[in-house]
């Protein structure tokens, strides 16, 4: 679909990082932007942000914690009443470096909780009111360069990542089988300048020393190289213009192809951080 002037853009996890980026250059592109998170006052100077451009279209804010699922069907159901969402950005996501045997149970579940159920509560809420009105769609699932490679201390989210990643192609491939208009794109980015290494007040387990060291090292990494926000959002716009499916803003992917030549061989894997999240060409 192409992007237009009045359409409205729904966007998980929008008070900070990628999610404020998408639902500022959707503003700028002249959308009805619905910015929704669980953090209030972070959406509030949203707003306050978005609102002094001036420009006359509406930028909605809900707080809303898209492990919700009642939540985001009744924004949905809501949303109809003004024409319907044309963009859903299933967005929001959370990170906790550990290792894996380490994630108590309700660690485990608020990590799948939010990256993996708020992905499906989003689709459920949103994919068969677009169906249902037939008009042009755009559904943007954040997956990570977590979902396509694996790393020591990151398999908790990894996995999340990975699952993000095969339920957007899935989805991909059920709206092609009915030849809906709705187009799909997946964002795969390896290191953005956000606050996903900030560690979460709602967080299930008290930090450990191990924890807290890895988050506060790959929080300084981000911040020093990681691409700035405005960067990938305005990729995932040009995305849903062009119906392009991949968004990876990274140049990690001789890493894939790497790592498919490996499992091709049969070799078993070997993990080696320079190899891994090279930053080749
Ligand atoms: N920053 C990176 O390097 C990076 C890399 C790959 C993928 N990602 C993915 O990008 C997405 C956005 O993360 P970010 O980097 O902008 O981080 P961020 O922490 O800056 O923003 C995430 C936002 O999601 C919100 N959120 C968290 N749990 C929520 C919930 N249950 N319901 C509603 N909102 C919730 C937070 O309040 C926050 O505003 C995530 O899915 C993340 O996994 C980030």
């Amino acid at each position: 679909m192409q992007l237009e002037p009045g359409q409205i853009a729904v966007v998980t996890g929008a008070a900070s990082g990628i999610g404020r980026a998408l639902a500022l250059a959707f503003r700028a592109a002249g959308l009805q932007v619905v910015a929704t998170d669980m953090n209030a006052s972070a959406l509030q100077a949203l707003q306050t942000a978005a609102l002094a451009d001036g420009r006359e279209a509406q930028f909605d804010t809900v707080v809303l914690d898209v492990r919700d699922a009642a939540a985001l069907e009744a924004l949905a159901a809501q949303l109809e009443t003004r024409g319907g969402a044309a963009v859903l950005c299933n967005n929001a996501g959370v990170m906790v470096p550990r290792t894996l045997w380490e994630h108590s149970d309700a660690e485990w579940r608020w990590l799948m909780d939010v990256n993996v159920n708020g992905v499906m509560n989003g689709l459920r809420a949103f994919i068969p009111r677009m169906l249902a009105r037939g008009t042009p769609a755009h559904v943007v699932n954040t997956c990570s360069m977590g979902g396509f490679l694996t790393s020591p201390i990151l398999g908790g989210y990894s996995a999340t990542k990975f699952a993000v990643r095969a339920l957007t192609e899935s989805l991909l491939y059920d709206l092609q089988a009915r030849s809906a208009n709705i187009g799909v794109s997946m964002l795969a980015p390896g290191a953005v300048n956000t606050g996903i290494f900030e560690r979460r007040a709602e967080a299930p387990e008290t930090e450990d020393a191990m924890t807290a060291g890895a988050r506060e090292m790959m929080r300084q990494g981000v911040a020093k190289t990681g691409s700035p926000p405005a960067e990938i959002a305005n990729l995932v716009l040009a995305a849903i213009n062009a119906d392009r499916y991949f968004v990876f803003p990274h140049p990690y992917l001789s890493a894939i192809t790497d790592n498919a030549a490996a499992i091709a061989s049969l070799q078993n894997p070997t993990f080696d951080w320079a190899a891994t999240w090279k930053t080749d060409p």
